[in-house]
């Protein structure tokens, strides 16, 4: 086992050694751009783009057409949002999203607001789930767009997607989803769950940081989106620039070989997660679980019958009582997780998704959100029940006072 091992897998993923091999020659020899028309180089950039451009949309069981290709994610959100807006402007001036949103949903919102839109940031239920239900209690005659994600990058909580389609295609709204955290991990498709737009990126699941990708439907209903950038064209108008040819190979690769390998690699991470849940819980008192319960599952994984699953296999958030998130961080030096405190800012406010969700202050600066990936191990799950539960217990030992209150099982609510 190589030291520090990574269980940061919301943040970035490494890539995959079949998407490096998949992207390599349109960095060397198959270098050209895709916008070439006159001679070979130009056609076999065109024809990675293509076939990548099948398989991000078979992904998500979308027309290959309707699939355009940006930077990442952050991008994808601004021209999905932004472009909405401004296209529809004529229609309506409301949007709903939810308070536990990435920045580059809220953050696109709170600017259109400055504009003038009005936009409602709905509360999840302690879980961060959002019901389509509070989705339909917020619409209005005004709304042009819902925006809510397919699965939270803190806590893992999935959305009931196909429900809040339902909800909005039933009243003519369109309906964006951040994609990015269960694209590839979790089934997604944008014709059931009657999505219009929906954004992914490339770094989340095992391609280079640098590329992504937004799904715009192109009929029933056709989606109009005022673009970002202008320029030569590229992308049906919507995203003019060269086109990134190795990124877009290896996101189509990516997307590919996560389709293929999901329900397996899903079943996979739910075990090991369930071995680092009960490592930790089993050793130290006063651990709670933030976000939705951990599902049910079967000794290899798989999810038990009828068990519906609410949270991302490979996501496990913990809160630890009496101890100080970037403390602990610094008492795990060889274990790479985040925490939910931003102690980074002058303002030391905690994340928002955990504060959305209810969790107190204290708790959320004592959280950890620990990301299992594709090449996690159980020895190295092992090692990380070791690094935390070591780390914990000497913080709390710092404080006997505090450490005297924590008692318990885990708190699995
Ligand atoms: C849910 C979610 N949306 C959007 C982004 C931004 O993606 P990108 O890094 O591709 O811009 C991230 C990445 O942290 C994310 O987790």
């Amino acid at each position: 086992m190589k030291l520090p091992i990574y269980l940061d897998n919301h943040a970035t993923t490494p890539v995959d050694p079949r998407v490096l091999d998949a992207m390599m020659p349109y960095l060397t020899t198959a270098f050209g751009n895709s916008g070439s028309r006159s001679h070979v180089f130009g056609w076999e950039a065109e024809a990675a783009v293509d076939e990548a451009r099948h398989q991000v949309a078979s992904a998500m069981n979308a027309a290959d057409k309707d699939v355009i290709f940006t930077s990442g994610a952050t991008e994808s959100n601004n021209l999905a949002i932004f472009g909405v807006a401004r296209a529809y402007s004529q229609k309506g001036d409301h949007i709903v999203t939810g308070k536990t949103e990435h920045h580059a949903v809220i953050d696109v919102c709170r600017t259109l607001e400055k504009e003038g839109f009005r936009v409602t940031y709905l509360d999840p239920d302690p879980t961060g789930r959002i019901s389509a239900e509070s989705v339909t209690e917020a619409l209005t005659d005004r709304t042009v767009l819902v925006t809510l994600m397919l699965a939270n990058n803190e806590i893992g909580t999935v959305h009931p997607i196909a429900e809040i389609g339902g909800v909005c295609r039933a009243r003519g709204i369109l309906f964006h989803t951040d994609a990015v955290q269960g694209f590839a991990k979790i089934p997604f498709d944008v014709e059931s769950m009657k999505v219009d737009l929906a954004s992914v990126s490339g770094h989340k699941i095992y391609a280079p940081k640098g590329v992504g990708a937004l799904y715009v439907r192109g009929r029933n209903p056709r989606v109009r989106l005022a673009p970002l950038f202008v320029g030569g064209g590229q992308e049906r108008g919507l995203r003019s620039g060269t086109l990134n040819v190795p990124g877009i190979a290896a996101l189509g690769k990516a997307s590919h070989i996560g389709l293929s390998e999901r329900d397996e690699e899903a079943s996979r991470l739910r075990a090991l997660r369930a071995r680092l849940l009960d490592g930790i819980s089993g050793a130290l008192p006063g651990v709670t679980l933030n976000g939705a319960p951990l599902p049910a599952i079967e000794p290899d994984g798989g999810l038990s019958p009828g068990e519906p699953e609410h949270r991302l296999p490979g996501n496990l958030n913990l809160s630890f009582a009496g101890v100080e998130g970037e403390a602990l961080l610094m008492g795990m030096k060889d274990v790479a997780v985040s925490s939910g405190s931003a102690c980074t800012s002058a303002s030391l406010q905690p994340s928002h998704v955990l504060k959305a969700v209810g969790v107190d202050d204290d708790l959320a600066h004592a959280s950890i959100r620990f990301g299992l990936g594709r090449f996690t191990t159980a020895e190295e799950i092992d090692f990380a029940v070791a690094a935390t539960t070591a780390a914990v217990r000497r913080l709390r030992e710092l404080s006997p006072m505090l450490s005297a209150r924590i008692a318990g099982p885990v708190d699995r609510a």
